[in-house]
């Protein structure tokens, strides 16, 4: 039997914190205590300009890489999920994959699933690793959001950061690692959250800004959050209780405390990332992530439940045990 286990962490925030009241010296009508009241949201990073999604990533998947202890060579498999990728093409998979120096001829190719996109990709690679088709999966989220944020619309640019986190899932026979999986998509509901533009005959169409309707996406959240939780433990054939840690996708302080309540896990058992994150869409979770397993609350024999949800609308759960 193989089982795919998450041998090391990394992550990687770029520049300085940039704090609530710093967005409103810069112009944008708004205050510390209504992000922070509405949002939880304190402070976020922003990379520099000509800094992209895979120079986030690079960081991150070195400190994945050194946190595992493997030679960056044995790499198979690297899945990036991203929704601000460097280009249309190539992958930001494919890029990071030359940024490493890999030279193995393995996989590479990202995932689109926006603020779901790691959990999404972290499903895919434990696939891969289970199926014997592959041995050892860099699996990362990156994202630059705030290269798609309309600056003029304060109800949306103050909710969102930059930053990458990254984690090596490797093939073992120690059981434990990934016990259940669930992704799940309603495409219908594609007009609550999007960037609409299109690049075309050398134009962009359609705004290439992100667009949101916040108490809709809320809604959604809180019950699709609470469901996927539920569901991956029944598949991974344990209660609720069990569950040590619970990583949820970081967009909103409420929306974390909404969906803890509606499930019965205590906010104690909750990583909370999102006030010196913000939300860093795809980034959010592997951050989340490598900060609990660095400063020792995850520890092996732990079981952690990783949660995502996002445009598409996407959401789903994956559960780990470490
Ligand atoms: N600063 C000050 N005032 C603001 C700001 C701001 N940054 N943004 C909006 N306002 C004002 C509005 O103009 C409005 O003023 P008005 O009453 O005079 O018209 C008032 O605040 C209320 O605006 P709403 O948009 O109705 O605010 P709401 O209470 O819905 O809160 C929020 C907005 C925080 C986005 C909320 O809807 C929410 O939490 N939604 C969840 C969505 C979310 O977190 N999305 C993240 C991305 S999605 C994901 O990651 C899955």
């Amino acid at each position: 039997m193989i089982y795919a286990r998450i041998v090391g962490t990394g992550s990687h925030l770029p520049g300085d914190p940039v704090s609530n009241s710093d967005l409103a010296s810069r112009g944008i009508e708004t205050s510390d205590e209504w992000i922070a009241d509405r949002t939880g949201i304190r402070f976020r990073h922003f990379a520099a300009k000509g800094i992209g999604s895979s120079d986030l990533a690079l960081e991150a998947s070195r400190q994945a890489i050194a946190s595992a202890g493997i030679d960056s060579a044995t790499v198979d498999l690297i899945i990036v999920a991203t929704s601000t990728p460097d280009v249309i093409f190539p992958s930001t998979a494919a890029l990071l994959q030359d940024k490493l120096g890999i030279r193995n001829g393995g996989a590479a190719f990202d995932v689109q699933a926006v603020c779901t996109g790691f959990v999404y990709a972290l499903a895919t690679a434990e696939k891969f690793i289970r199926s014997g088709s592959h041995r050892c999966a860099l699996v990362v989220g990156a994202e630059v959001f705030s290269r798609i944020l309309d600056w003029k619309d304060r109800g949306t640019c103050v909710l969102f950061g930059d930053g990458a986190g990254a984690v090596i899932l490797a093939a073992s026979d120690l059981s434990g690692g990934v016990l259940s999986s669930a992704l799940h998509a309603d495409g219908s509901h594609n007009n609550i959250l999007s960037v609409p533009g299109q690049v075309s005959s050398g134009r962009v169409t359609g705004s290439p800004f992100l667009q949101m309707d916040g108490q809709a996406v809320f809604k959604f959240a809180v019950r699709v959050l609470g469901d996927v939780a539920v569901e991956a433990a029944e598949l991974a054939g344990i209660g609720i209780a069990d569950i040590d840690w619970v990583i949820p996708h970081q967009a909103n302080i409420r929306i974390l405390q909404a969906t803890a309540r509606r499930v019965g896990i205590p906010m104690e058992k909750v990583i909370v990332t999102v006030d010196k994150h913000g939300n860093t869409s795809a980034a959010s979770v592997p951050l989340a992530l490598d900060l609990a397993a660095r400063d020792g609350r995850i520890r092996p024999g732990h079981k952690v439940l990783l949660e995502g949800v996002g445009g598409g609308f996407t959401w789903g759960a994956v559960l780990v045990e470490f």
